[in-house]
């Protein structure tokens, strides 16, 4: 039989039972056979289920299928009804009759670790559910390991409980915090944040007095942020109640793969050291006072809830490549088109990407493509989704394709399991993604393309199928599949630990080598971080953290540009307002737009030219603020003249302003400091002066110059090249800077300044390498 997407699903995947099988599918591009004899997607879910069905010996365990019948949220009279049918679809989502269930648990329990299908409704509804708890008298936090999904679930929520979002108005009961944007109002009940800002809230509140419950999602992930939080609240429900006043603290813990019997022993192994250190009190924490009473939230072993709930998922086909491609970029369009050409509407296409870079070229491609088409095909609809698309633009993804139109998502690992986009039937995975890791030798993090794990590539087939059978294209080999890794390594294992450790260092923790990490980094990897701490001067030399380093760690920004703005701020070097702009340049993609032909390119270098600096590209960056800063009329025109991206102009202004604020609270700036700063020109040792506070932060990102003309980085002799869109590209200058590193064919340091030697060595003075 042909294949027929409209196909009315007959199989909705309950584990353990009996599956009525997918209507025969079949494609009929030979080109793209398919190499699996059978449903792949049952055989894949059926082993997936089975996993999640293991539980540990004596866990509570909540079925999704409890006949306890939902009581609460009840529909409200008078909706609306646009608010009356996101209640149709709230009720119909697969978790909602285990809404009792999970309220009932979380009243003896204070850990529930809940697992369930992308989609399912974890995010949305969880916090919903326990909203009215007696116990829930705080607010509700709720990490995300990214910023796109924190917003859009939070602005979701708003929707389903009818409330404004965020600091629109003090009505206001869901708000979200991500780095550079707060919105909450004084009545913020439940608030969706960054993994990064519940730690910076930990700083300040290391007991988290002003919530009830934590939700800890996309655990999977398994990013350092999130495994430092799991720690943090393992300490704290463990040893830390009295700073609490007796108020419990409940913890869910949620995911869509997750390990459960992993994350069950982890929190069960705190409580079992705490009774066993001291059996009648627990012992002391960073957040308990020495004569604080400790009867408040005393914790057992056996105090873990686990809760599955049974997704919803239709068959997906898989096809596989019959032989490696190059190029998943140009394999990727000839299939969307085939798709296009061949399926009847509805079904949108989502391709995973590797990052901005291959989303934007593919973008090109397909809109290119996409204007030749006939009046007879359907239009089609290309929509970028990476992390640092603005919200407008990312909005849209969500929005249901036009009247004939056919919606093509291209995206990067963010559509896996964070954010879920409706109307999809076809994915086309890369099988590919960027990932952080750590190049010890060079001694920086970088990020790689990597191939995707086995539970990865089935997530993304997933998406496929949420609505409606669907198919999953994959670019690369059946034989490929197989030899990927189950699991992809935690993240904590393979990238810089200083960030982690600064954090944990501020939050009292004085040896991080007991720290409870879920999976232990090695104690080479810590204490190559610990070095580059002192090194910044972070730490003082009994390893506590110095003054320095808690003004760092306060810092929304990596250890080496906090390092970075304090050292701008001391007297003598007298420029943290201009590196606060530089900064903020290196915390977005790249303001210059990159061109791809030799043409515009040359354009492009004519029109910049009047912003370069011959002293590098950070100097170069400054000059490009201040031109853009000073630019009253029209901002939009003036970043067109320079062929700089306007949009990520903006994001530089909302965080300069941000930065500049914080400063201010730091006492790093004075309370009279003015972001208007005139364009002027600089003097050169001002120029110098910046240049040296950057080098404070990354006095080991440097290399010299060697005689046959290439670069060697000064710690490890390695060569580094001057990346292409830097200013210095083709220079030959004593010794370069970098502010970072790129790893394509070859090692790059991208925004590269000029330093002198001399200047290196005063940096590195300080130095305990
Ligand atoms: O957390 P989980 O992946 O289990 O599900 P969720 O994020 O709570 O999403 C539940 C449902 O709400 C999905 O079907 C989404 O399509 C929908 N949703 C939405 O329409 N818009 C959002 N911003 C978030 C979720």
């Amino acid at each position: 039989a042909e294949f027929e997407p409209n196909a009315k699903p007959t199989v909705v995947l309950h584990p353990g039972k009996k599956r009525k099988r997918a209507p025969q599918q079949q494609i009929t591009d030979a080109k793209h056979e398919n190499t699996v004899g059978e449903d792949k997607t049952s055989l894949e879910t059926r082993q997936l289920d089975s996993k999640k069905l293991r539980r540990p010996h004596g866990q509570s365990s909540l079925k999704a299928t409890s006949n306890v019948a939902p009581t609460t949220p009840k529909p409200v009279k008078g909706l609306n009804a646009k608010r009356e049918a996101l209640f149709r679809f709230r009720k119909d989502l697969p978790i909602w009759p285990s809404a009792d269930g999970i309220r009932q648990l979380l009243r003896s329990k204070n850990i529930m670790i809940l697992v369930g299908e992308t989609g399912s409704g974890k995010s949305t509804q969880v916090p919903q559910f326990l909203l009215h708890e007696a116990w829930c008298t705080g607010a509700i936090a709720i990490t995300q390991p990214r910023r796109v999904a924190a917003i859009s679930l939070a602005r979701r929520v708003a929707e389903e409980m009818g409330s404004p979002l965020g600091s629109s108005s003090p009505a206001s009961k869901v708000g979200y915090s991500v780095r550079f944007d707060n919105s909450v109002s004084a009545n913020t009940r439940i608030k969706y944040l960054t993994e990064g800002m519940l730690l910076q809230e930990m700083l300040r509140d290391p007991s988290l007095s002003s919530y009830s419950t934590v939700i800890v999602d996309e655990v999977h992930e398994r990013s350092v942020n999130v495994d430092l939080i799991l720690g943090f609240l393992r300490n704290l429900l463990a040893n830390g109640s009295s700073k609490r006043k007796g108020k419990p603290l409940k913890v869910v813990v949620m995911s869509a793969t997750a390990d459960v019997e992993a994350l069950v022993n982890f929190f069960n192994a705190g409580f079992t050291k705490a009774e066993k250190s001291n059996p009648h009190a627990a012992p002391k924490s960073i957040a308990q006072d020495d004569d604080a009473d400790t009867t408040a939230q005393e914790l057992h072993a056996d105090e873990v809830a686990t809760c599955h709930i049974q997704g919803r998922l239709f068959p997906v086909k898989v096809v596989y490549l019959p032989a490696p491609t190059q190029d998943f970029v140009e394999a990727a369009l000839k299939i969307i088109f085939q798709i296009h050409y061949k399926e009847p509407l509805p079904g949108d296409i989502l391709v995973f990407l590797t990052g901005q870079d291959t989303v934007e070229s593919l973008e090109r491609l397909v809109n290119e493509y996409g204007d030749t088409l006939g009046p007879e095909v359907p239009k089609i609809l290309a929509l970028p989704l990476f992390a640092a698309l603005p919200q407008a633009a990312q909005q849209k993804v969500f929005q249901p394709a036009p009247f004939k139109t056919r919606k093509v998502i291209l995206s990067t690992n963010i559509a896996e399991t964070s954010v879920t986009v409706p109307g999809v039937r076809y994915v086309i995975d890369s099988g590919k993604m960027k990932m952080k890791q750590f190049r010890s030798r060079l001694g920086l993090d970088s990020l790689l393309v990597k191939p995707v794990s086995k539970s990865s590539a089935i997530q993304r087939k997933g998406r496929a199928g949420r609505e409606a059978a669907g198919i999953c294209f994959r670019l690369y080999t059946e034989k490929d599949y197989q030899s990927l890794e189950q699991n992809s390594i935690p993240e904590i294992l393979r990238c810089d630990l200083s960030d982690a450790l600064l954090g944990m260092k501020a939050r009292g923790v004085s040896n991080v080598l007991e720290f409870p990490f879920l999976n232990p980094p090695s104690r080479e990897a810590l204490e190559k971080a610990l070095l580059q701490l002192l090194q910044l001067s972070a730490l003082g030399d009994d390893g506590s953290i110095s003054d320095v380093g808690l003004q760092m760690a306060k810092l929304p920004l990596n250890p080496a540009l906090g390092r970075v703005i304090v050292e701008a701020a001391k007297v003598e070097n007298d420029c943290l307002a201009d590196v606060i702009d530089i900064v903020a340049c290196l915390n977005v993609e790249s303001i210059f737009i990159n061109l791809m032909t030799e043409e515009k390119k040359e354009e492009a270098e004519e029109a910049r030219r009047e912003l370069f600096r011959r002293d590098g590209d950070h100097l170069t960056l400054l000059a490009a603020v201040r031109g853009y800063a000073a630019e009253q009329s029209d901002r939009k025109a003036w970043a067109r003249k320079y062929f700089v991206s306007h949009r990520a102009m903006q994001n530089v202004m909302d965080i300069r302003k941000q930065l500049f604020q914080q400063c201010k609270q730091l006492k790093l700036l004075p309370e009279s400091a003015s972001l208007e700063v005139p364009a002027t020109t600089y003097s050169e040792a001002r120029n110098a002066a910046i240049i040296k506070s950057l080098l404070r932060g990354f006095a080991t990102n440097t290399a010299r110059l060697t005689p046959d003309g290439s670069y060697k980085t000064l710690i490890g002799n390695q060569t580094v090249a001057i990346h292409p869109s830097s200013v210095l590209f083709g220079r030959r200058v004593e010794a370069i800077l970098f502010t970072e590193f790129v790893f394509t064919s070859k090692s790059y340091g991208r925004n590269v300044s000029a330093v002198r030697l001399g200047w290196i060595d005063e940096a590195l003075a300080n130095d305990h390498l």
